[in-house]
């Protein structure tokens, strides 16, 4: 297959090392246009990249303006590679800025982007490089990191342009993924994410390491496969994803009334939020002091279940029409209907498949993913491993990887229990 390339060169000495890559991917078959930011030509010029890509060779959206570049480029890109990528450019990339040809083409481009780095060790590591990599790398942007060795001058560390093959891989990998299938295309789908917060006192409450990556990364993938997806997010403080509707809750019973509203005619649900099962019996007005008197237990009482909840309405609707005059019982039955698809999730220390089962009956949902918790895995990293146990019988392993590969997964196994259309 012959794939659009977008080569975004920034402004560091490696820019000669892109020229290897570019040979790579020309060689390859693909059509590749070079987007240099302006002061890359400081450092490899115009008549390369243009000689080695044989494509015209621009960097500011004043050139060729009838064909509107700076947006047409990102837009019809199969795969944009950026290398390589300077602090600078990806600190422009992650605040949005777009003003060259090369901010601009990131801006617009829906395809997968790739950022090899290079800088010395003291740019790389410092907090505001680190956390404009997060934050590409939370929008779905692969960020590699960068070798260590030799750098320009006689010092070495980490912040060397990854060797060209290296990257060329790297980009095959994500053109192999190839454009996510509208496979979702018209289906509603909700998605709650987070942990939820349980107040003790206006200063306390109970709550979880939760941090919403993973819903995060199932409400991303969903859009990109066409879904209109809404996020009930507990306590994220990451940035909202392109294209979702997101309601921000704090607690269990916020997140149940939530999660229900949005549910309503909703295809599928994904409960990958951390919800607390219990919430102290009554919060304290005023803040609760130690006043030299021996500690007070904390009453706890139990939350609404409301994955279990939408299951067991779901399943009596699958038997009998549901006319229930509780008021609870009639909320959640509006909230589901017998084809929508349910999904749980369980972050668990011990993965045993039993223990799985019975809670994937307790729930009454159609799948749940169970993840283990610990060892670089689970709350707040960018990887995730889990089984997903099916209540048709099936067993799915997902191997170790971006939390945004596991969420494909989960949405390959949902797509095959949608009722067609
Ligand atoms: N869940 C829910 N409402 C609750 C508790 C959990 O909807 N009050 C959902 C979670 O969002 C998740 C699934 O149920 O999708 C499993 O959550 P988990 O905490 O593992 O299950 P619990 O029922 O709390 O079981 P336990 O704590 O005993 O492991």
């Amino acid at each position: 297959m012959t794939a659009r390339v977008v080569l975004g060169v920034g402004a560091g000495i490696a820019a000669y090392k892109a020229c290897e890559l570019l040979r790579l991917l020309t060689e390859s078959g693909h059509q590749v246009r070079v987007v240099p930011t302006p002061d890359a030509l400081r450092f490899v010029g115009e008549v390369t990249w243009a000689a080695l890509s044989g494509q015209p060779v621009t960097t500011d959206a004043w050139t060729g303006v009838a064909e509107v570049p700076h947006v047409r480029l990102g837009q019809s890109a199969d795969l944009v590679v950026v290398a390589p990528a300077t602090a600078d450019l990806m600190a422009r990339a992650a605040a949005g800025m777009a003003g060259d040809l090369l901010t601009a083409t990131l801006l617009t481009a829906r395809c997968p982007v790739l950022y090899a780095p290079a800088m010395h060790t003291e740019m790389w590591e410092h907090p505001a490089t680190q956390a404009n990599v997060a934050l590409l790398r939370r929008r779905g942007a692969v960020v590699l990191p960068p070798a260590t060795g030799r750098l320009t001058g006689r010092d070495s560390g980490a912040g060397r342009l990854p060797e060209p093959a290296a990257i060329f891989a790297a980009a095959l990998s994500l053109l192999d993924r190839g454009p996510a299938a509208p496979d979702l295309a018209g289906r509603r789908v909700v998605v709650s994410a987070g942990g939820t917060r349980e107040e003790i006192d206006p200063v306390r409450f109970i709550g979880n390491w939760s941090t919403g990556t993973q819903g995060y990364a199932l409400a991303r993938t969903a859009v990109a496969r066409g879904a209109e997806v809404t996020v009930v997010a507990a306590n994220v403080a990451l940035p909202d994803p392109a294209g979702v509707k997101v309601t921000r809750v704090v607690s269990a019973r916020e997140m149940r009334d939530a999660v229900l509203a949005a549910a309503g005619g909703a295809d599928v649900v994904v409960m990958a939020a951390a919800v607390a099962d219990y919430r102290p019996a009554s919060r304290s007005p005023g803040k609760i002091k130690k006043d030299g008197r021996p500690p007070e237990p904390i009453a706890l009482t139990e939350n609404p279940d409301i994955l279990a909840g939408l299951g067991s309405a779901r399943n009596a609707q699958d038997r009998t029409p549901l006319q229930d005059p509780d008021a609870e019982r009639g909320r959640l039955a509006s909230s589901s209907s017998p084809r929508q698809v349910l999904v749980g999730f369980a972050a668990e220390t011990d993965t045993s498949p039993a223990g799985a089962r019975a809670k994937l009956a307790r729930k009454g949902c159609d799948l749940l993913v169970v993840n283990p918790v610990g060892a670089g895995l689970g709350f707040g990293t960018p990887d995730n491993e889990a089984v997903v146990y099916g209540s048709d019988g099936t067993v799915t392993p997902i191997p170790r990887g971006p939390k945004e590969a596991l969420a494909d997964v989960v949405w390959d196994l949902v797509v095959t229990r949608l009722p067609q259309r």
